[in-house]
């Protein structure tokens, strides 16, 4: 590989990550000729994307899963969370290496795997990315009637998706578990990116920032719709509390799932979401580090199930015949 190949290779993203390359921006005009209009050279002069509107950003990503993913029709309102995509298939591709290593080295593809997304949001991306990279199925639950509507209508307009992604809608937003799988419901992995801001207030702030990155402007109103609906990245309690109720409920459904996981974009939530860990008294905590431009961030993975568990775990549902 030419070093300069080499200088232009997102070494942070997964190894398997589609887009680890420079964009190829005139490849991704080709699968949707709008992006042409978003165009603009960034400071070194080199053609890019107006990253801070959002317009512009959802352009590319629809480029995105178009070209790399096959995804030709993903239709959501503007006002909903709009996924970077290479981050978001980094916790597909982390999570799946998790299934591979206690599988003997070899990733479990397929239907035989079921994945749940927990706040599957408007935009599907989890299961999309799933799907594609490994064919397995997934439900995805949401507490948005909105969402859920959004994401039947993704699965309805992409032939790649039909009869792979089942939506559930969660009637109490209390709840993770209850009320989507049944007692004799068996899932192989769940994921999660939960919302992540307290408050209104904090959810703006931290719009204003993300801003303030992008352009160095101080922005008194930001559009919410930036980085999506207050509902979608509001929880009272915030990261932590939210996760800190999920490990909870998990334990109740601890052999229903092998692995439990979620994003944790807050370093500082990690020690007591270990302290929870080991209050429910899960088996095996694996913490696996993502990290995507600028930012980085952990998926925390936990499980119940003790080693002869998840044998015969493995062997029922993932053993090739
Ligand atoms: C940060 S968004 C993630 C959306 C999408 N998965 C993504 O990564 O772009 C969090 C989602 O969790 C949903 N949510 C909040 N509470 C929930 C609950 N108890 N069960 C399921 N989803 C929930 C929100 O409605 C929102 O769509």
């Amino acid at each position: 590989m030419s070093s300069e190949k080499r200088k232009q290779i997102k070494t942070k993203l997964h190894s398997r990550n589609r887009n680890r390359e420079r964009y190829d921006l005139q490849a991704l005009i080709v699968s949707n000729p709008e992006l042409e209009n978003y165009i603009k050279p960034n400071k070194n002069g080199q053609d890019s994307i107006d990253f801070a509107n959002p317009v512009a950003v959802k352009t590319l990503n629809k480029a995105l899963l178009n070209h790399y993913y096959g995804i030709k029709n993903w239709e959501f309102p503007d006002e909903n969370l709009c996924p970077p995509i290479p981050g978001r298939a980094d916790y597909i591709h982390y999570v799946a290496d998790l299934l591979g290593e206690h599988n003997f080295g070899r990733i479990p593809t397929g239907d035989k795997v079921t994945c749940l997304d927990i706040g599957v949001g408007a935009n599907c991306i989890y299961p999309i990315i799933g799907v594609v990279e490994y064919d397995w199925k997934f439900i995805g639950s949401d507490i948005d009637p909105k969402s859920i509507e959004s994401v039947q209508n993704i699965v309805n307009s992409n032939d790649l998706l039909k009869g792979k992604i089942e939506c559930r809608l969660q009637k109490n937003p209390k709840d993770f578990f209850y009320g989507i799988l049944d007692r004799e419901d068996q899932i192989d992995l769940s994921v999660c990116n939960p919302p992540f801001h307290s408050s209104i207030e904090a959810a703006q702030e931290g719009t204003k920032r993300k801003i303030k990155n992008l352009t160095g402007e101080n922005v008194k109103t930001p559009q919410l719709n930036f980085a999506g609906i207050s509902n979608e990245l509001i929880y009272d309690g915030g990261e932590y509390k939210f996760i800190h109720n999920m490990i909870r409920e998990s334990k109740k459904f601890s052999k229903n799932c092998y692995w439990f996981s979620t994003l944790v974009s807050k370093q500082s939530n990690l020690k007591g979401i270990y302290k929870a860990l080991e209050k429910y008294k899960v088996s095996h905590v694996k913490t696996i580090l993502i990290g995507t431009g600028n930012k980085s961030s952990r998926i925390v993975a936990w499980t119940f199930l003790s080693k002869e568990e998840q044998k015969k775990w493995r062997d029922t549902r993932w053993k090739t015949k």
